[in-house]
C-alpha cells in the first residue's frame, strides 16, 4: 500500500467464502497435504505483516509524543505530518526476486529493511535532525543504518534523512525486534520527492535527460528554500529569547 493511499471502498467478501473458493482452486491442482502447507505459510506471512504493523504503530506513537512535548515547550509543531505504509505483497515478491532470495518469511525478516515504512514530514531543516536524534536516544531503539541524503543528496537531487531502526514489540508471551524504515524530510523535500516520483513513473511519457536536469534544478531551489526558511526561524527564535 502507498503512504496514506485512500482505502478502496469495495464490499468486503466473507472471509470464510474467500477461504472456500481458495481451497477449491488449490485442490484442483494440489493435494490436501500441499494445501495445508500453503495455509500454514499464509498464516505465518499474515502474522509477520501484523508484527510489522505493530512496529509502525510504536514508531508513529514515538514521533507523536515527541511532537506533543516539543509543542508544549516551544509553542510550535516540529512535525507537519507522519505517514506510514506497509510494503505491498507484489513489491515484497519483486524485491525478493531481485535480490535472488527465496519467498520465505525468514528471508523477508532477515533481508528486507523497508517492509514497514514511516515518513516524518518536518516543518524545518533543524527539526529533521532534532527529531532523529531524540528518537535514536531512546533506549529501546537500535540504529541499524543511517543514510543522510540531506548532507549528501542523491545525484538526481533527492534529499531526506533515512534511518533503519529496530524496535521491540511486546506480544502476550514474547518480545520481538522488528525493523522499520524511517524517512525524515522537510515539507519542501517531500514536495519535490512526491513530484519526482509521479513524473518518473508516469507510464505514457518517457522521462528525458532534459527533464532530469530540470528536476535537479528544482531540487536545488527546494534546498535553498529550506535554508532560507531555517534562517528565518532562527531569527524569530533569537528575537523571542531576547524579549
Ligand atoms: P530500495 O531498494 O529502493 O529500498 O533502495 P535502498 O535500499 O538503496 O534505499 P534508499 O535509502 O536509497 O531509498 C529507499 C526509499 O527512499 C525509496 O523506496 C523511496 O521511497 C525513497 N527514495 C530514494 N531515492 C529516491 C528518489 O530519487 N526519488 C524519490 N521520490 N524517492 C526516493
Ligand atoms: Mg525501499
Amino acid at each position: 500500500m502507498k503512504y496514506n493511499a485512500p482505502e478502496r471502498m469495495l464490499p468486503m467478501k466473507d472471509p470464510r467464502e474467500k477461504d472456500r473458493i481458495f481451497k477449491e482452486k488449490i485442490l484442483a491442482i494440489a493435494d490436501e497435504e500441499t494445501l495445508s502447507w500453503l495455509q500454514q505459510k499464509g498464516q505465518e506471512f499474515g502474522k509477520l505483516m501484523s508484527y510489522y504493523r505493530c512496529a509502525m504503530m510504536e514508531i508513529e506513537t514515538k514521533f507523536n509524543v515527541l511532537n506533543e512535548e516539543y509543542s508544549l515547550r516551544h509553542d510550535r509543531n516540529p512535525i507537519s505530518a507522519v505517514k506510514s505504509r506497509l510494503k505491498s505483497i507484489p513489491s515484497i515478491q519483486e524485491k525478493l526476486k531481485r535480490k535472488q532470495l527465496p519467498p520465505t518469511v525468514s528471508a523477508i525478516e532477515e533481508n528486507l529493511n523497508d517492509v514497514a515504512g514511516i515518513r516524518v514530514i518536518c516543518s524545518f531543516l533543524d527539526d529533521v535532525y532534532a527529531l532523529a536524534e531524540a528518537l535514536l536516544k531512546q533506549d529501546d531503539i537500535t540504529l541499524i543504518e543511517r543514510k543522510d541524503y540531506i548532507t549528501r543528496p542523491k545525484a538526481n537531487g533527492y534529499r531526506s534523512l533515512h534511518l533503519i531502526v529496530s524496535v521491540p514489540i511486546f506480544l502476550a508471551n514474547e518480545k520481538r525486534q522488528m525493523k522499520v524504515e524511517i524517512q525524515l524530510r522537510t515539507i519542501a523535500m517531500d514536495f519535490w520527492a512526491s513530484l519526482d516520483h509521479q513524473l518518473r513513473y508516469k507510464k505514457e511519457r518517457e522521462f528525458t535527460p532534459q527533464m532530469a536536469v530540470e528536476l535537479y534544478e528544482c531540487a536545488q531551489m527546494s534546498a535553498l528554500l529550506d535554508r532560507r526558511m531555517d534562517a528565518l526561524r532562527q531569527q524569530t527564535e533569537t528575537r523571542e529569547e531576547a524579549t
